[in-house]
Parts: structure tokens; sequence; C-alpha cells
């Protein structure tokens, strides 16, 4: 299975945005943490980041890969455009948010992309992307 990981807005700073919130590993660090359980399982990770939406969504239609992890950031209480992005890629995408969205400010509560992905993964830290990765190959 070739798994894209996507992280949107901001999360290219990871280790040092908030690290009370969002942990002190780096998005390189993660990403090589996703790769090797992913690879120990028979699985391959294509990672990329971005601050801008159509670029996230230019990935998206690339269609070079069989199922989909992504943390968009902001963008999941915000649009309309990644929602319809994952529905036309028509693979399972996993949402994973390293904080809990639940206990923090209102507006994180609505995720607009939660209707249409098949697993979420929500305040488990940066392990929560290698609990997506097996939720992806439980499928
Ligand atoms: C986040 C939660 C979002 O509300 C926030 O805008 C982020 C990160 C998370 O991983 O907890 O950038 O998706």
């Amino acid at each position: 299975m070739r798994i894209l990981l996507l992280n949107g807005p901001n999360l290219g700073t990871l280790g040092r945005r908030q690290p009370e919130v969002y942990g002190s590993m780096t998005l390189p660090q993660i990403v090589d943490e996703v790769r090797a359980h992913a690879v120990s399982r028979g699985a391959e990770v294509d990672a990329f980041q971005s601050n801008h939406e159509g670029a996230l969504i230019d990935r998206l239609e690339q269609l070079d890969y069989d199922a989909v992890i992504i943390n968009p950031g902001a963008l999941t209480h915000t649009s309309y455009a990644l929602h319809d992005a994952l529905v036309a890629c028509e693979r399972p995408v996993v949402e994973v948010h390293l904080s809990d969205i639940y206990a923090r400010e209102p507006w994180r509560r609505i995720s607009l992309i939660e209707p249409v992905v098949v697993g979420r993964v929500i305040g488990h830290g940066w392990r929560g992307y290698l609990e997506a990765v097996d939720l992806l190959l439980a499928r």
C-alpha cells in the first residue's frame, strides 16, 4: 500500500510551535517514524507538507497513492475545497490531529472533512500518525 501523508498549514514548524500543545517532535522526525512503521508492515509513505490549500489539493490530484493520512491543520475547520478534493481522490482517508480538538476552542470542534474519512485519530500526539497507518492496513 502506498500511503500519502499530508500535513497542512503550520505543521512544518512542529517541534518549536507550541510544544506544550503539539509536542517536541519535528515533522521530519515524525515522518521518519511513520515511514519506518509503515515499511515494517509492508507499506510505503510519501510525505508532503504545505501551508497552501491549493498545493495540498494539487498533490491529492496526482492519484499516485492508495490511501491518505491527513492532518489539515486549521484547514480542517475551514476548507470545503479540501473536503471536495478528498472525495474526488476516491481513496480511503484517515484524519489525524495531534491535539484534542474537542478540548480546545469551540471553533476547532468542527471538522469539515469528518464526513468523508474512514477513520480519525485525535489527541494522541505524533503516535496518532502510526495509529492511522494501522487503521488503513487493517481495512
Ligand atoms: C491540529 C489542530 C488544528 O485545530 C490546528 O489548527 C492545527 C493542528 C492538530 O494536529 O492538533 O494546526 O490539526
